[in-house]
C-alpha cells in the first residue's frame, strides 16, 4: 500500500472549498494593492537558494530538498518563493518597468521539517513581493495588505510582531554584542545554539528551548544598534502603521529564519498561536537582488502560510461559501433512454449548464439518491413514456416537484438558473 509522502497531505474534494476561498481572496486582495500575478517553475538552480537564504540557516542545511538532475546540475525544490521572484525580476529586466514592481504568487513549498500540526514537507503559500523602492511606507503597505487578507478570510484576533534587523552598516555592531552576550552564557547553552553561537548568531534569538528562551529573553535589542538611516527607516514604518490604525508588538527577538532581510522584519500570529504557529511573516531584503546579480534594488515583501490559514479557519469555525454543485442530474431508464441521456448531456454542457450523467443501469431511486448526493438542484428523468412523448421529466431536487417539458421548455428553466 502506498501512502503520501510523509509531512504531504492529500487536499480531498472535501476540503477544496476552503483552498478555494484562501486563493479567491488571495487574489482579491493582490489586485486591491496593485499586485501582479507571477508564477516560477517548482524547481530552481540549488546555488540560488543558498546563496540567498543563507549556508548557515535550517532552511539551507537541513532542510532543503536537493537532487542533480540527468546532467548533472544541482536543483532544489524551492523551499520558499522570494528568492525566485527576484531571479525572475533580474532575468526578465524587469528593473526597466516603472517602480516599484509589485507580484504574487500562490506556490507550493517544501522543506525537510518533523512534520506536526501546521508544519508539513510540502506546504502552500501566498507571497507578494514589492520590487524597487525602499520607501517605509511600501513596508507599511505590505504589513497592512497582510493584515487585510487575514482578516477579509474573516480571521479574528490576529497580531503582527514587528521588528527592525538594521542593515550591513549597523548589523556588525548588534551582531558583536550579541555574541558577547552569549558567549558569557556559554555554558548554559543547548548544543544547537553553541553552533548557532559560531556560524550564525542572529538564528540564536530563535531557539525554541526553554534554557535559551530564557537567555533570549534579556539579550540586547537590534533597534538599539540601528545606524540613523535604519532608525529614521523604522520610525517612519511604525508612523504609517499607527496612523493606519494596525495594532502592532514591537519584539526584538524577531529576525526570521532566513539571512536576507534587512531592515523592518514582521510576523503574523494567530488567535492563542504558540511558538510555530505563524501566519506569515516577512520584511524588507535590500542587499538581495544585488546579491543575486542584478543591480542594487531595495525590495520588502511577505508570504502567508496556506495550510495554516486553513488550520485556523477551521479551528476558529468561519465557514467558507460552498462550491458550485452540477446545475442537473440526468437520470434514465432504458438504452434508448440512455443513449438519449448521453446526447442531453453532451448538449447541456455546450451551453453552459453542468450536467451529470447517470453511468450503469441503477434503479430510479438510485440513480437519484446519487443526484441528492452531489448536490444537485434538479434531475432530469428520461423514462420509455418519455421517449413516447417526445418530453422529459424535470424534478425540482428540493421541492420534489415534477413537470413534464419539451428539449426547448427544458433549456429554458434551466438556463434561468446558470
Ligand atoms: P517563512 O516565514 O519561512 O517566510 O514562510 C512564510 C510562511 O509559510 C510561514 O509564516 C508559515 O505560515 C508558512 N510555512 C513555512 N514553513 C512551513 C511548513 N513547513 N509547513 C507549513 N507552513 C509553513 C518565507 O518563506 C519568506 N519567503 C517570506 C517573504 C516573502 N519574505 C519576504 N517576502
Amino acid at each position: 500500500m502506498y501512502k503520501a509522502p510523509r509531512g504531504t497531505v492529500d487536499i480531498l474534494p472535501e476540503e477544496q472549498a476552503y483552498w478555494r476561498y484562501v486563493e479567491a481572496k488571495a487574489a482579491e486582495v493582490c489586485q486591491l494593492y496593485g499586485y501582479q500575478r507571477l508564477d516560477t517553475p517548482v524547481f530552481e538552480e540549488a546555488a540560488l537558494f543558498t546563496r540567498s537564504i543563507g549556508e548557515g540557516t535550517d532552511i539551507v542545511t537541513k532542510e532543503m530538498y536537493i537532487f542533480k538532475d540527468r546532467s548533472g546540475k544541482a536543483l532544489a525544490l524551492r523551499p520558499e518563493g522570494t528568492a525566485p521572484v527576484c531571479r525572475a525580476y533580474i532575468e526578465h529586466g524587469m528593473d526597466n518597468l516603472p517602480q516599484p514592481v509589485k507580484l504574487y504568487y500562490l506556490a507550493s513549498a517544501f522543506r525537510y521539517e518533523r512534520p506536526q500540526a501546521g508544519r508539513y514537507r510540502q506546504h502552500h503559500q501566498f507571497g507578494c513581493e514589492a520590487i524597487g523602492d525602499a520607501d517605509p511606507a511600501l513596508d507599511s503597505e505590505v504589513i497592512h495588505l497582510a493584515c487585510q487578507f487575514f482578516t477579509s478570510l474573516g480571521l479574528k484576533e490576529i497580531t503582527v510582531q514587528l521588528n527592525s534587523i538594521g542593515c550591513k552598516v549597523c548589523r556588525p555592531d548588534y551582531v558583536r554584542a550579541l555574541k558577547g552576550y552569549y558567549q558569557r552564557r556559554a555554558a548554559d547553552l543547548c548544543p544547537d545554539c553553541e553552533t548557532r553561537l559560531e556560524k550564525n548568531p542572529l538564528r540564536l534569538l530563535d531557539c525554541k528551548r526553554p534554557e535559551c528562551q530564557h537567555i533570549a529573553d534579556s539579550s540586547p535589542w537590534s533597534t538599539d544598534f540601528l545606524c540613523a538611516d535604519c532608525r529614521a527607516h523604522f520610525t517612519a514604518v511604525t508612523e504609517y502603521l499607527r496612523s493606519l490604525t494596525l495594532s502592532f508588538s514591537l519584539n526584538h527577538r524577531l529576525v526570521r529564519g532566513l539571512d536576507y532581510y534587512t531592515r523592518t522584519v514582521f510576523e503574523v500570529q494567530p488567535l492563542n498561536g504558540g511558538a510555530l504557529s505563524a501566519l506569515g511573516g516577512g520584511g524588507r531584503y535590500d542587499d538581495l537582488i544585488e546579491q543575486l546579480g542584478g543591480k542594487p534594488t531595495p525590495a520588502v515583501g511577505f508570504a502567508a502560510g496556506m495550510d495554516r490559514v486553513v488550520l485556523n479557519l477551521k479551528k476558529q469555525g468561519i465557514p467558507v461559501p460552498p462550491l458550485p454543485s452540477p446545475c442537473v442530474f440526468i437520470a434514465h431508464l432504458g438504452n434508448k433512454a440512455k443513449a438519449e441521456a448521453v446526447k442531453l448531456a453532451a448538449s447541456l454542457r455546450t451551453q453552459g449548464i453542468s450536467a451529470v450523467m447517470a453511468t450503469g443501469d441503477r434503479s430510479l431511486k438510485a440513480q437519484l439518491r446519487q443526484a441528492d448526493s452531489l448536490g444537485t438542484g434538479y434531475a432530469i428523468i428520461i423514462g420509455e413514456e418519455e421517449m413516447e412523448n417526445r418530453k422529459l421529466t424535470l424534478r425540482n431536487m428540493v421541492s420534489g416537484e415534477q413537470q413534464s417539458l419539451t428539449p426547448v421548455e427544458l433549456r429554458a428553466v434551466l438556463g434561468k438558473g446558470t
